[in-house]
């Protein structure tokens, strides 16, 4: 179980909130978690992981995943050093080039960095279905140690050649919307749990997949910029940056 950053941890500079975003962090790391998830795209989000990194005297089971997201493979290391002063930690475990963004640079660098001991592990990430063919493709082809990609119970594409390629080639897999963004435990809110176990078998589950409606996001509004490394684009891809959450 992972910590994403992606809308929640985008905060800005506010003390109050960023407080109560390391008091997430304190939870999650007293619960046993230990891998954050961010990226340059999640606005100011790789600063307030900082911040409480640092209020929370750098817990050793952190395992830090970030990514690199620039169009230009040249600028890459310089975002990747960016993120990782912002993190405040000496190395990332984990980088991954998102959504695919200029793959085959991004790789190259993260590759170097591996081998100079300067990265743990190399992955790339999609969503929501997208790039599936290409992402296939990477994996067949280049040595990765991670793939980041949608997987929950109605989103279920990558069980019939993504998850087995993975499994073949020793890929990690790492799942990013297991609840849809909320939608799947929305559409519950109010329902009341099953009663499971010893003599309630009448209890069907999997009877086709649910129908699942598109509920309207509670955090729809002003979005904070439109660079890469500065804005909140966010994870539907730059063309939906209406979608962008003011921060909170
Ligand atoms: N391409 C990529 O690399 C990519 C793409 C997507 C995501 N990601 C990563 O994956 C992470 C997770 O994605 P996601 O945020 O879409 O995941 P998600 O877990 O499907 O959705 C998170 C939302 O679910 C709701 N939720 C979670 N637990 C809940 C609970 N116990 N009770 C009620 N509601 C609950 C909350 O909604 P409310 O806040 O509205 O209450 C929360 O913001 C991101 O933060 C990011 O780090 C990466």
């Amino acid at each position: 179980m992972g910590l994403g950053t992606w809308i929640t941890f985008n905060v800005g500079d506010d003390d109050e909130l960023r407080d109560e975003c390391a008091a997430v962090m304190d939870a999650f790391f007293r619960a046993g978690g230990g891998m954050i998830d961010s990226s340059p795209m999640y606005g100011s989000s790789q600063p307030v992981i900082g911040y409480g990194l640092r209020k929370l005297g750098q817990p050793k089971s952190l395992f830090s995943a970030d990514k690199v997201w620039i169009s230009s493979g040249s600028r890459g290391p310089s975002q990747i050093e960016e993120s990782r002063s912002l993190w405040g930690v000496p190395r990332f475990d984990l980088l991954q080039v998102h959504n695919l963004l200029s793959w085959e640079e991004h790789l190259q660098t993260l590759s170097a960095m591996k081998a100079a001991g300067q990265l743990r592990y190399v992955g790339i990430t999609t969503s929501e279905g997208r790039r599936h063919d290409l992402l296939e493709t990477i994996m067949a082809s280049r040595p990765l140690d991670f793939v980041q990609l949608t997987y929950n119970i109605v989103d279920r594409e990558v069980e019939d050649r993504i998850l087995p390629l993975a499994a073949d080639r020793g890929i990690g897999v790492i799942v990013n919307r297991p609840f849809q963004q909320g939608v799947l435990l929305r559409r519950l809110a109010g329902q009341p749990l099953p009663r499971l176990g010893r003599g309630h078998r009448r209890l069907q589950l999997g009877a086709g997949r649910p129908e699942i409606h598109h509920l309207p996001s509670r955090r729809h509004g002003g979005h904070t910029g439109d660079q890469p490394g500065r804005a909140c684009a966010g994870e539907h891809g730059r063309d939906e940056r209406d979608r962008c959450p003011t921060p909170r």
